[in-house]
Order: C-alpha cells, then sequence, then structure tokens
C-alpha cells in the first residue's frame, strides 16, 4: 500500500540523536513515503545523523544548519534548491536556553539569555520560512510544522525564559500562517508532552514531571517521540488541508486538567 506522503518532499530540522523529537517525526514522515532532507548543528551532531540515517528506507540528504546565521540559512536554501525544485514539508524542532536561565527566579532573566533563547527557539521559525519560500510556493500546498510546549500558556516550574520563546513561537507560527496562506502554505504546531531528549534534560525535575503526568493526564501515560511522528504524518497530508494556524496537542490530554 503506498504510504500518506508518497513523492513528498520534506526537510526536518533538529535531529541531534535517537531520542530528538525530530527523529520520531524524520522516521514516520519516511515510512510515510516521504523523501527527507535532514539537518545537523555541529560535525559531532554529524555523526549521529550518519549512523541514525541508515535505518531510514530510502537515503536522505544532510545539511549544516545553525540557525543564528543568517549565512548558514541562505547557504542551506541554496544547496536545498540545487537538489529539490519544491519542499511540500518543513519542520522546526529547535530550541535551546541557557541552563542557568531555566532554573532559578525568572525575574532574574539576563538581557542575553532572553535574546539567545527566543532567537533560537522562535525567530528561527521565521528565518527558515523566509529562506525556504520559494521552494515552499513551488509545492502549491506545503506544511510547515513547529514543535512546542505547554509551558508557552502555563506556568511550569524551570521552564522560564523556554515559556516565553514558546509563547512568540506560536504567535509567529499564527502570524506565517496568516503571511503564507495565499501561497497555499499551511504553518501548525505540536505541543508535545515532556518526553527525555537532549533538550530536556536542562530542565531541572523532569523525571517527577513524567510520574505526575502518568497519574493526572486524562490517558494516565506519557507520550512518545513516535506519537509525534505520527501527528506530524497527518499535518504534513492532505488529510489536514484546511488546517492552519494551529496548536495540536500531542500530551495524552495534560493540558486540559485543572487541577
Ligand atoms: N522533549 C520535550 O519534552 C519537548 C516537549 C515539547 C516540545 N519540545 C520541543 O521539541 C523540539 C526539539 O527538542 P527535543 O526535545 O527533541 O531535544 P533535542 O535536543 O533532541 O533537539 C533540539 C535540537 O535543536 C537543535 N539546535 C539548538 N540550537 C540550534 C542552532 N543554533 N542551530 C540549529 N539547531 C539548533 C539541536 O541541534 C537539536 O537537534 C524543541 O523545540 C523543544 O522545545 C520538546
Amino acid at each position: 500500500m503506498a504510504g500518506l506522503l508518497e513523492g513528498r518532499r520534506a526537510l526536518v530540522v533538529g535531529v541531534a540523536n535517537k531520542r530528538s523529537m525530530a527523529w520520531g517525526i524524520a522516521r514516520a514522515l519516511a515510512r510515510e513515503g516521504a523523501d527527507l532532507a535532514l539537518t545537523y548543528q555541529t560535525e559531532r551532531f554529524k555523526e549521529n545523523l550518519d549512523e541514525l540515517v541508515t535505518e531510514l528506507p530510502r537515503p536522505v540528504l544532510e545539511f549544516p544548519l545553525d540557525v543564528t546565521v543568517d549565512g548558514s540559512l541562505d547557504a542551506l536554501a541554496d544547496a536545498l534548491s540545487r537538489e529539490w525544485d519544491r519542499l511540500d514539508v518543513l519542520v522546526h524542532s529547535v530550541a535551546h536556553a541557557r541552563s542557568d536561565e531555566l532554573a532559578g527566579r525568572f525575574v532574574n532573566t539576563s538581557r542575553d539569555g532572553w535574546g539567545l533563547a527566543l532567537d533560537v527557539s522562535a525567530y528561527s521559525l521565521v528565518g527558515l520560512a523566509r529562506v525556504m519560500l520559494p521552494l515552499l510556493k513551488a509545492s502549491g500546498s506545503a506544511s510547515i510544522m513547529a514543535l512546542t510546549y505547554l509551558g508557552s500558556e502555563r506556568v511550569l516550574p524551570n521552564y522560564n525564559v523556554m515559556g516565553v520563546a514558546k509563547a512568540a513561537l506560536e504567535s509567529a507560527m499564527r502570524y506565517l500562517a496568516a503571511d503564507l496562506g495565499a501561497d497555499g502554505i499551511r504553518v501548525n504546531a505540536i505541543s508535545a508532552g515532556p518526553v527525555k531528549t537532549l533538550a530536556a534534560s536542562g530542565v531541572k525535575g523532569f523525571s517527577s514531571m513524567l510520574h505526575e503526568i502518568e497519574q493526572r493526564a486524562p490517558l494516565r501515560r506519557n507520550i512518545t517521540t513516535e506519537d509525534v511522528g505520527n501527528a506530524a504524518v497527518f499535518l504534513a497530508s492532505d488529510w489536514a488541508r484546511n488546517i492552519t494556524g494551529q496548536v495540536l496537542f500531542v500530551d495524552a490530554g495534560y493540558h486540559v486538567m485543572g487541577i
């Protein structure tokens, strides 16, 4: 049986290792027949990527990318447009904040720490969409998605400036959805429940959050990166052709709970 994304071309930004949300998404997109291009932040991550991609059914393209450097974004767009004449799916799965800005009192957030967190974790969605616009327009029905977290709208311990960055990311997602809709481009976010990844290791008390969710989420369990990958397949596919500007929660229902 043909996959849901047969013939679609997807760029996934943010695979660090096999635990990454982006890797769960890459695997699910590949399973459904999409051709993949992946990026790596540094040579250390490229080693992980080279090993991981051997699990995928088809060869993938790999490019370096540091989202804080305009030249790096432009170089990625140039390199990708030499390989592909269109881009159907763009996945943004990137975030970073200084660990001392995550723990401690929010009032102590520094101007630098604020700038870094919002640049890497929120502006990068706009920067990526801009450099990829010609390829995305050529798709005729492209789907952009970003990974977000409940800390954008609720106060959660040890999330601090990253909550502000996720609020900015979700707002940017909506503005992009409005701006790019006329080009046939949808823009959405997946709000994932907590998963133990490299980025999550910077959040103090993370294991107790996982335990709390098992007790209190409507479905009484935690999610996996495979769940996130399956939601990404839906958003990438034509089944979601009239869904844009939305935050889709993949969190076992945790966000609906009061206490
Ligand atoms: N793990 C969770 O519990 C959870 C929950 C909800 C949302 N998210 C979001 O999922 C996304 C992916 O995070 P993850 O948990 O898979 O962790 P991860 O550490 O596996 O992925 C983070 C990625 O960001 C990349 N990155 C950081 N700075 C970069 C830069 N300057 N240029 C290019 N890439 C850069 C890293 O290389 C890495 O690949 C993030 O947006 C995160 O906030 C994670």
